[in-house]
């Protein structure tokens, strides 16, 4: 029997414990996070309400409950340092060390493993912490430049030229707003291609990688509006994407384990959990875009729905350093994942109303809410994703779709996500990009 601890309540975490459950090894599941979600409720066998990164209290529960393995859900806890605590008090974790999750944690530290390993990834960039120098840098880079806030704000700390800023003037705005709050941050060269996420389960030593996603951060149809968490996700049959080649895909593959092992030689620390690589194809070939320590969310739901192996067994075998001996097989079908958020999402949420679903649709997944006097409420944040899948993309599209339909709240969903129009927008794009 093993004893698995979830750390976290959003969609993320209910694909993670569903996937535990489904395991053939038995198994008992225990959550911590600080919202009851009830679709995770149904399923473990207790919850322990916590801020997830007090790590004090989330290693004596787990020395109380005997927990085997933890699987770290978000990334706030693994910048904490809940792994170190946890790994010192003898319990393993799916997830990587403080000084390793710095992948994620710090955006320039990303740079630099990066640049060690394979530098030709990287946008040209420089890092500042006054605005000295900004200006010069945004015109050298021909006024085609991001900024980045170096550290975690759940991906709405990057500002790009064009997009959020529309001129230089914006730019040093943003810039001096970061210096004012004290923070670091990075102007990069902005890329411009098609986006993607490869996640590969990683042991310290292997990596064993999983069908490649794109994700769609912007807030509104046509990629418009702020950025966000992520609205929305598919993934195809084939575990490809109709812009991206073979070799595209090997490049992707071969960054993240150049990453992996590079992290071991940089911090002595063996990188064990989820590796994200969020990737850009441009017309001089895959760049890194952002590297994230654990599950992407949406991400997670387009792969583990469709992961044939069994999960746990991969945990322990990730744990076990022995991911080699491991299988890892998804099945050939494609996704569509769409979150519903809240009216004013992000900048403005609405929150506390009534959302109504059934909680039961194995292809819902509940992320922020909470229950209050048997209601289910929104607590601001995204509340749900839909998860469709079907050999044929569109018609995993229709089925996410149909799910979004059957919930109801002050809520909206991007339409486009997923949708041949917008597909096939992309591989045009990409095409013309090519030349
Ligand atoms: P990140 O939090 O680093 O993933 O950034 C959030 C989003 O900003 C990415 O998904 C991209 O859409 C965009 N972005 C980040 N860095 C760049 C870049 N160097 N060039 C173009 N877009 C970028
Ligand atoms: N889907 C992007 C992320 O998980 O950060």
């Amino acid at each position: 029997m093993k004893k698995v601890l979830v750390l976290g309540s959003g969609a993320r975490e209910v694909a993670i414990t569903r996937s535990v459950s489904q395991s053939s090894i038995k198994n008992a599941i225990f959550c911590i996070s600080k919202d009851i979600n009830p679709q995770i409720n149904d399923i473990c066998e207790d919850y322990h309400v916590c801020d997830i990164s007090d790590i004090g209290n989330v290693v004596s529960y787990s020395k109380e409950k005997e927990i085997d393995l933890v699987i770290v859900g978000p990334e706030n806890p693994l910048a904490s340092g809940v792994v170190n605590a946890l790994e010192r008090a003898g319990v393993k974790c799916v997830g990587p060390k403080k000084e390793v999750a710095m992948i994620e944690t710090s955006k320039s530290f990303a740079r630099m493993i990066v640049d060690l390993c394979c530098p030709e990834k990287n946008p040209q960039r420089k890092e500042f912490v006054s605005i000295g120098g900004v200006k010069n840098f945004m015109e050298i880079l021909g006024g085609e430049y991001v900024i980045k806030f170096d550290g975690l704000m759940g991906g709405k700390g990057v500002r790009v030229s064009g997009e959020h800023l529309k001129n230089i003037n914006e730019g040093l705005n943003y810039a001096n707003e970061i210096v004012s709050g004290g923070g670091k941050f990075l102007v990069e060269e902005k890329l411009i291609g098609e986006e993607f996420s490869l996640m590969s389960f990683v042991d310290g030593k292997t990596c064993k990688h999983m069908p490649v996603v794109q994700d769609h951060k912007r807030a509104f149809d046509g990629d418009t509006g702020p950025n966000t968490g992520g609205m929305g996700t598919y993934s195809f049959g084939n575990h490809s994407l109709p812009f991206l080649t073979k070799e595209d895909i090997l490049e992707a593959q071969k960054t993240n384990e150049l990453v992996a092992k590079q992290l071991l030689k940089h911090t002595g620390s063996p990188y064990v959990g989820v590796l994200y690589g969020g990737f850009m194809l441009t017309k001089n070939g895959v760049k890194v875009i952002e590297y994230n320590a654990r599950f992407g969310d949406p991400e997670a739901m387009n792969v583990l729905s469709i992961l044939k192996s069994d999960f746990l067994s991969i945990c322990i075998s990730l744990i076990e350093g022995k991911l080699e001996k491991e299988e890892v097989l998804f099945d050939e079908l494609a996704t569509v994942c769409k979150y519903v958020v809240p009216v004013g999402y992000p900048n403005n949420p609405a929150k506390g109303f009534e959302v109504f679903c059934d909680q039961n649709d194995p292809s819902l997944f509940l992320a922020s809410v909470m229950l209050k006097n048997q209601k289910l409420l929104a607590c601001g944040s995204r509340t749900a994703a839909v998860i469709g899948k079907n050999k044929d993309i569109w018609k995993a599209e229709a089925f996410s779709e149909e799910g979004v339909s059957n919930i109801s709240g002050k809520l909206f969903h991007r339409k486009d996500i997923g949708t041949k129009d917008l597909i096939d927008s992309r591989v045009k794009r990409m095409k013309e990009l090519l030349g």
